[in-house]
């Protein structure tokens, strides 16, 4: 028996099972040998890896991200936001020729079909865009019913290729709808990241460029946000992916997990809690209202990373560039008291609660003009490449089923019908 191995006595047959501990997990398959009605209760996936995946690694203890083995701080001062989200799908980084093709299918499927402009024009004008957004993706695999032949590789490709394409086009367009703008198209002379606030800010400017340091700046935030192992809506898309759904319906229930506001919802969340502070002198009072549960530090605390997350880290250093084109956000100060009490607070310092990835970047979204509903769908747009690089990765994994777990029954034993009139 290996030291690198786990025994799992059932005391009630006496009998035991021994698997190895390899990446840190063991096979729950050992529990099924002992007793195939016997089932591990772990609500919330606390403990549980649903799956082997080798596109990104997190080292929560030691604030640690890599996507396919790059650290984040490399990606993020060394690459683009469309080349990350080739290496998340593909596995490497592209040569020369790779990206030149990746990027030109990506910049040639920028537009969507016409009817789904119609299709846009049935929303209030102040649909919350999270909303619009999930129903546009959803609709969009009306128009792909080929998309459904998930096995095709070349196919998945086109069909990953339409994603990220036309995400950003989605984004602008219920944003300019909520304002009642008429649409900006995309373009094909701009890269990824310029084209997309071309169409969220050009009125009236067919030359209209976005600042270049805010489009680094946003392409930089997308890569931060491009995927991180099996959170919520990760799970969500592999979940919907399991059943072999096309990948736009599987992407519309990501991002309705996504929407959440405990997940990628919270950058909304810390903004409006900033404003509900009001002043750095407010700030002690606010802490001791979380303190007392009756409130959230929204922006601190994340299930995987215990003393910080690296991305925060990456994103404060963002926001002096763009602070310093924008003018600061008047809620940094806050949020900069709020960060300093918190970590010197030993409710937070014990429940090793840290920044995460939402405090810092809905200030610099709404720095750079983006309203507050709309921060999570940049969040969104982010995400994209690390859904569909997971759903590639379900498809091609042997171990891998629909995802049906099982529960611990606990409600009323079995009983007879009674007519209503005797109730
Ligand atoms: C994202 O999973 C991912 O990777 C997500 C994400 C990604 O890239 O996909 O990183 C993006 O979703 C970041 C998280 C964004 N959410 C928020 O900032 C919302 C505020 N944070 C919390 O809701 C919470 O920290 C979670 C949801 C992020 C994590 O929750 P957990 O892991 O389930 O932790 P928990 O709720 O069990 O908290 C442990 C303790 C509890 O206190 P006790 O019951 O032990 O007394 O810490 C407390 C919680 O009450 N706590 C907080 C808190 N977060 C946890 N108390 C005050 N404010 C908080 N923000």
């Amino acid at each position: 028996m290996s030291e690198n191995s786990i025994t799992i006595t059932d005391n009630r047959s006496g009998r035991s099972a021994t698997a190895p501990i390899e990446h840190g997990v063991f096979p729950s398959a050992m529990v099924r040998e002992l007793d195939k009605g016997l089932f591990m209760y772990d609500p919330a996936f606390l403990s549980t890896a649903s799956c082997a995946s080798s596109i990104t690694d997190l080292d929560g203890a030691n604030g640690i991200l890599r996507y396919r083995g790059y650290p984040i701080e490399q990606l993020a001062e060394q690459s683009t936001f469309l080349e990350v989200a080739y290496l998340l799908i593909h596995g490497e980084l592209p040569d020369k020729a790779e990206h030149e093709q990746w990027v030109h299918d990506i910049t040639f499927h920028t537009y969507i079909h016409e009817n789904i402009g119609s299709f846009m024009r049935g929303f209030n004008h102040d649909a919350h865009p999270m909303g619009m957004m999930v129903s546009v993706m959803a609709a969009l695999s009306t128009f792909y019913p080929e998309a459904k032949d998930i096995d095709d590789t070349q196919n998945r490709l086109i069909q990953i290729t339409r994603v990220i394409a036309k995400i950003p086009t989605i984004a602008a367009f219920t944003y300019r709808h909520s304002v009642g703008l008429p649409r900006e198209y995309p373009v094909n002379h701009l890269d990824y990241t310029a084209n997309f606030l071309r169409m969220m800010w050009a009125v009236a400017d067919p030359n209209h460029e976005p600042d270049p340091v805010l489009a680094k700046a946003l392409d930089v935030l997308l890569i931060l946000h491009a995927d991180h192992e099996q959170n919520c809506s990760t799970t969500t898309m592999r979940t919907v992916g399991s059943a072999q759904a096309d990948p736009f319906i599987a992407v519309a229930a990501a991002t309705c997990g996504l929407y959440g506001p405990l997940h990628g919802g919270a950058n909304e969340q810390v903004i409006n809690m900033l404003h509900e502070i009001g002043s750095i002198d407010e700030v002690p009072a606010y802490v001791e209202r979380v303190k007392r549960g009756e409130v959230l530090l929204q922006g601190f605390g994340h299930r995987v990373y215990k003393n910080f997350d690296p991305r925060a880290t990456i994103i404060k250093k963002t926001a002096d560039e763009v602070f310093a084109v924008t003018g600061t956000n008047p809620l940094l100060d806050i949020a900069l008291k709020l960060e300093e009490v918190a970590l010197k607070d030993s409710y937070f310092i014990d429940r090793k609660l840290y920044p995460n990835v939402d405090f810092y970047s809905g200030l610099i979204y709404e720095a750079m003009g983006f309203p507050m509903d709309f921060f999570t769908v940049l969040f969104a747009i982010g995400r994209a490449p690390g859904w569909l690089a997971h759903w590639v990765e379900l498809i091609n994994d042997p171990e891998q089923k629909i995802y049906r777990p099982r529960q611990a029954y606990i409600g009323t034993e079995a009983r007879d019908y009674v007519d209503i009139d005797a109730r």
